[in-house]
């Protein structure tokens, strides 16, 4: 944590869990509707622009390695929770009624959004960090299921950033002419500064099957 600045920390933690109302108390007589959260979610989405563009222009790939491992932690726990409190059928139209539930329904959807962004846009430094948190995958994989669920509060350049996404990250579902068009656009992502720095990565990159049993202490 030493890199970063507490403000940015924070700004970046808001993003992810909203640091204010987000007492169930508050809500409880606030009827959502489908029509108003796909309202207030393309709201979010702008702040997951700027908190994207911001990392994007992070030049130290240290920094920008820190930030990115932060927030994956961050949304991989928020999913984790959600998960625990979110019932699997509560599928299509309607939004729960339970206050708790749906509550931790928009986090699902918010941060598996984020979470998707942050990966198309900064792959390459993204699976490095990631690569410490074996479980990633398969906490995606539910929380993108349940997210193309609820496309109904989810507007088109979204889901359309969901679909690059799920190729991105599963080579075996790709179209054919499937390419990330943010993969190679120039400074999208900070390279390593010092060439040891990149061997010491390249290095551990082949290690791969092995990392899920050597670093356990990091596992989420
Ligand atoms: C709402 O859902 C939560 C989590 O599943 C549960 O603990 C709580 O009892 C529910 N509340 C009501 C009013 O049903």
């Amino acid at each position: 944590m030493g890199l970063l600045g507490i403000g940015q920390t924070i700004i970046l933690l808001c993003v992810i869990v909203p640091c204010l109302g987000s007492s169930s108390d508050d809500k409880a007589t606030i009827n959502i509707t489908p029509k108003i959260y796909s309202n207030i979610f393309v709201r979010k989405r702008e702040e997951h622009r700027l908190v994207r563009n911001h990392l994007r222009a992070t030049e130290s790939y240290e920094k920008q390695f820190a930030l990115l491992k932060l927030a994956y932690e961050k949304i991989l726990q928020i999913i984790q929770e959600s998960r625990q409190v979110v019932s699997e059928d509560s599928v299509g139209k309607e939004l729960p009624t339970n206050q708790t539930e749906m509550e931790a329904l928009f986090l699902l959807l918010e941060n598996t959004c984020l979470f998707g962004d942050l990966v198309l846009h900064m792959p390459d430094i993204s699976y490095r960090v990631l690569e410490k948190m074996p479980k990633w995958r398969e906490i995606i994989a539910w929380a993108w299921k349940m997210t193309m669920q609820h496309e109904n509060v989810i507007d088109e350049r979204t889901i359309e950033m969901l679909n690059l996404f799920n190729q991105e990250i599963n080579e075996d579902q790709r179209s054919e002419d499937f390419v990330n068009p943010y993969r190679h656009s120039g400074a999208n992502e900070a390279t390593p500064e010092k060439p040891k720095e990149t061997k010491k990565v390249r290095k551990k990159l082949k290690k791969g099957p092995q990392l899920a049993g050597g670093h356990r202490h990091n596992e989420l």
